[in-house]
């Protein structure tokens, strides 16, 4: 692949890298040319400003992602005709984001999902969390990596532009121990594929696990809800919930259950079924156990949307991953382009380690130590059928 850099002004907005690509050796797929493009898109109650990326792949898909939240506001992919649509929910402005945002496009953090009455012990110490549901803490508690203001870069590589974003985490912050610091990198690939790369480091012991919330409709934002997507997870096992929705603590088989996605079904054929499971989430919102998880990148998720032939096909290294199929939209939320998000509109599938993790010794570790690394990948890839 050929690639040359230019760097030049465009308006208010910055185009930081135009990479023009060549299709010589097969590399690429895309003849046309990526970019990274930056501008401002507000500032904060608090005074902080906040910047816009937008990246453009060589097949022209195109994310924009902002550093209020580490957001993905938009994400435009192809149907089966070639015809962009945003498949992601969210609002137009800065402003909406931050009056009432129920973690559209969102980076999660210190914890993705729920730690059961706000607290937990750690090497004999008990640390109380901020409690933000019920009394349990979610996504990261009041002021959670959603919340906050990423310091952010341009990331160039052979095949994909992105950006990187930093945050450090305070010792004691919404409860946590420890200063964490963390880097994300969304990188938007010629293979069509959003992909994230996170890494974190601490000075003491404390949990951390880091999802992305993006709500997802493939026929395009705003157009209806998500009950004729057909999904398959590549799970034999979910972790059932109590009715605060805190894993049991059980792994408990899929089969014969309205939780068997195995083979892909409609997420509409068996959410309306009379099972304790679905009563508890008013839907699916459970965390399913990934089968093979070797913290290898593997295939944990497809999802099929059949009237514009878009495919979503989820890849990880983590060992779970939480189906949330939109219960708790209401038709409250006005997004982009006016459009009124109603019962079901979007669905998350939030890569991830298991919900309250931090006091189910059963349950895969979340407990990063100084001197150790936190990584994880997520990889979000678009093709049509
Ligand atoms: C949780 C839901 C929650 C939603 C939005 C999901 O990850 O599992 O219970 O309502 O996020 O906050």
């Amino acid at each position: 692949m050929k690639s040359r850099l230019i760097e030049a002004l465009c308006g208010v907005a910055m185009c930081l890298t135009v990479v023009t690509c060549g299709t010589q050796g097969g590399e690429t797929k895309g003849e046309g040319t990526m970019n990274i493009e930056r501008q401002p898109f507000g500032t904060t109650p608090a005074g902080a400003e906040v910047e816009l990326y937008t990246l453009v792949n060589a097949n022209g898909l195109r994310a924009r992602i902002m550093t209020y939240g580490g957001i993905v506001v938009s994400l435009e992919t192809p149907d089966r005709d070639g015809k962009l649509a945003d498949v992601t929910l969210g609002y137009d402005t800065l402003q909406e984001y931050i009056r009432d945002n129920p973690y559209f496009g969102s980076v999660v953090g210190r914890y993705g999902n729920r730690i059961g009455k706000a607290r937990f012990t750690l090497d004999g110490v008990e640390y109380v969390l901020a409690a933000n549901d019920g009394e349990n803490h979610l996504h990261g508690g009041l002021r959670g990596f959603d919340k906050v203001v990423w310091r952010a870069e341009p990331v160039e590589r052979d095949d994909a532009v992105g950006v990187k974003l930093h945050y450090v985490s305070k010792d004691g912050e919404e409860g946590y121990p420890g200063t964490l610091t963390c880097t994300l990198t969304y990188l938007l690939t010629n293979n069509d594929e959003l992909r994230i790369e996170y890494e974190a480091e601490t000075d003491k012991p404390t949990p951390v696990n880091l999802t992305h919330h993006s709500y997802f409709n493939l026929a395009g934002q705003g157009t209806g809800d998500i009950l004729g997507h057909e999904l398959m997870i590549n799970a034999d096992r979910f972790t059932p919930v109590d009715a605060s929705l805190i894993p049991t603590g059980e792994l408990r088989s899929v089969e014969d259950t309205p939780m068997d996605f195995r083979t892909a079904k409609p997420i509409g054929r068996d959410i309306g079924q009379d099972d304790e499971q679905l009563r508890l989430g008013k839907g699916y919102d459970h965390n399913w156990v990934l089968n093979d998880a070797d913290g290898s990148l593997a295939l944990a998720a497809r999802a099929f949307e059949p009237t514009t032939g878009r495919v979503m096909e989820v890849y990880t290294t983590e060992p779970g991953i939480q189906f949330y199929s939109g219960n708790f939209l209401d038709g409250s939320n006005v997004g982009k382009g006016g459009k009124v998000y109603e019962h079901r509109y979007g669905f998350c599938l939030e890569t991830q380690h298991f919900p309250d993790s931090p006091n189910k010794p059963n349950f895969p570790s979340v407990i990063l130590r100084p001197g150790d690394r936190y990584t994880s990948t997520t990889m979000y890839k678009f093709v049509t059928e």
